[in-house]
């Protein structure tokens, strides 16, 4: 099916084919009809596979009638994300989809500086993606006019309505008015959260593509079976292959994270490092320094794990097995986005067994277990300095001390699509991008 068939406005389908898009995702197909007749709507479908564009096309589409003209009628959008990452890059699609429209926008998020989030909300803006705990702060200083809102979505609904978010995503939506259309969007919504979703919503289209909580297919999946405290030399002996290009890690811990970050620095490969103590300026730093090819590997916690969008992620290592299915799910779709293809390898330690087993139940498929090929599993102990150093941190059980590790290894499969990145730099297969643009 082509975009025109769509309905959606002509600025808007001009930025779709300036992207180089050539049709839209299944998601989109289902999604853009019901939200233009006005239906709230739950739109369930795998990691990378479009849902931005399946809420922002039709919202903007709605918008553009009567944008940019006439008198400010206050916020008309509102889209809220679990992240600062998530609402920059929101943002930045956002944008490129109204680049021939006269919107007026503003991002809402922690950590930087609130004036200008003040004075632009202030201002009248049509749309606003936002984080909750910031927006809630804003609201309270009365710097938002929600009043004629037409739009509320979430995204990532499943971790918007779950404990921690959903205290505060009910006070927001006591602040709107009734009469509005809510979206929901997520790869994971489990049937508890949607009984939540009624809250919210009023008879919302469910559109589901494919088996809920399915991981991404064009991820493969494998499981390294490594006593604890040879994960760093297993790392580093994956990190040998060149095939491992753009390699996104998720520890469980902060502090982990940073430990892997300084050894891998240490052993010469470039590294940057996202999770919740590093400053706005560094996470949004390490992320645009992956994107751009800069470092190599970016060790993560789990607030990576959703909706990131970095084109060309080669691989996904889960360093420590995810606390939650779900952040499995989400975790690995990191990689193999817009029909690319990835592989997804995730350590296994003693402690993991029953936790795999559990997995592959949610997933509904079995991961096969492997034993890395070259990799020395009767390696030294490690020096006895590094032992110390690595002892002292005794609430960080999951990471051991290391070992140097990197013996060369052969060539790997050779299924890489080869695109570059950044944003726009792909072309694709099927309702991918063209390459002329
Ligand atoms: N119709 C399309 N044709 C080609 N590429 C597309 C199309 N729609 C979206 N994309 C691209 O697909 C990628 C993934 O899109 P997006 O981030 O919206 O996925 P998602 O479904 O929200 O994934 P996640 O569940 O991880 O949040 C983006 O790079 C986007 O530009
Ligand atoms: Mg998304």
């Amino acid at each position: 099916m082509p975009f025109r068939a769509l309905n959606l406005s002509p600025q808007i389908l001009q930025a779709v084919n300036e992207a180089g898009y050539t049709e839209p995702t299944p998601i989109q197909v289902a999604a853009i009809p019901p939200i233009l007749a006005g239906h709230d709507l739950i739109g369930i479908a795998q990691t990378g596979t479009g849902k931005t564009a399946a809420f922002v096309l039709p919202i903007l589409t709605k918008l553009a009638a009567s944008m940019g003209d006439g008198p400010r009628r206050g916020t008309r959008a509102l889209v809220v994300a679990p992240t600062r990452e998530l609402v920059v890059q929101i943002e930045e699609n956002v944008r490129a989809y109204a680049k021939h429209l006269p919107l007026r926008m503003a991002t809402v998020f922690g950590g930087v500086s609130e004036r200008p989030q003040l004075e632009a909300l202030r201002s009248g803006v049509e749309l606003v993606v936002a984080t909750p705990g910031r927006l809630i702060d804003l609201m309270g200083q009365r710097a938002a006019n929600f009043s004629g809102l037409e739009f509320l979505v979430l995204d990532e609904a499943d971790r918007m309505l779950d404990m921690g978010f959903l205290p505060p995503i009910r006070q927001i939506v006591r602040a709107l008015p009734r009469k509005r259309q809510t979206l929901m969007f997520s790869a994971s919504l489990s049937r508890e959260i949607e009984k939540l979703t009624h809250e919210f919503q009023q008879s919302p289209k469910i559109v589901e593509i494919g088996r809920r909580a399915n991981p991404a297919d064009t991820v493969t999946q494998l499981a390294y079976e490594v006593p604890s405290h040879l994960k760093p030399a297993l790392l580093l002996h994956l990190l040998a292959d060149p095939q491992f290009d753009t390699v996104l890690v998720f520890t469980r811990t902060k502090h982990g994270a940073d430990r892997i970050a300084r050894r891998l620095e240490s052993s010469g490969i470039k590294t940057g490092t996202i999770h919740s103590n590093r400053s706005q300026n560094q996470r949004l730093r390490a992320l645009k320094d992956f994107k751009s090819g800069a470092v190599r590997v970016l060790v993560a916690t789990d607030i990576a794990a959703r909706g990131i969008d970095v084109d060309g992620i080669s691989h996904v290592v889960n360093y420590d097995f995810p606390m939650h299915p779900e952040d499995y799910v989400h975790r690995i779709g990191r990689t193999g986005r817009a029909l690319a293809i990835g592989d997804a390898i995730s350590f296994i330690t003693s402690e993991d067994h029953g936790p795999l087993r559990s997995l592959e139940r949610f997933i509904g498929r079995g991961i096969v277990r492997k034993r890395a090929e070259g990799f020395d599993y009767n390696a030294a102990a490690p020096p006895r300095e590094e032992r110390r150093r690595g002892e002292r941190r005794v609430s960080q059980p999951k990471v051991e001390p290391r070992l140097p590790g990197n013996s060369p290894r052969g060539s790997g499969d050779a299924r890489r699509n080869g695109h570059g990145r950044g944003p726009g730099a792909a072309p694709r297969r099927s309702w991918g991008r063209s390459r002329s643009r």
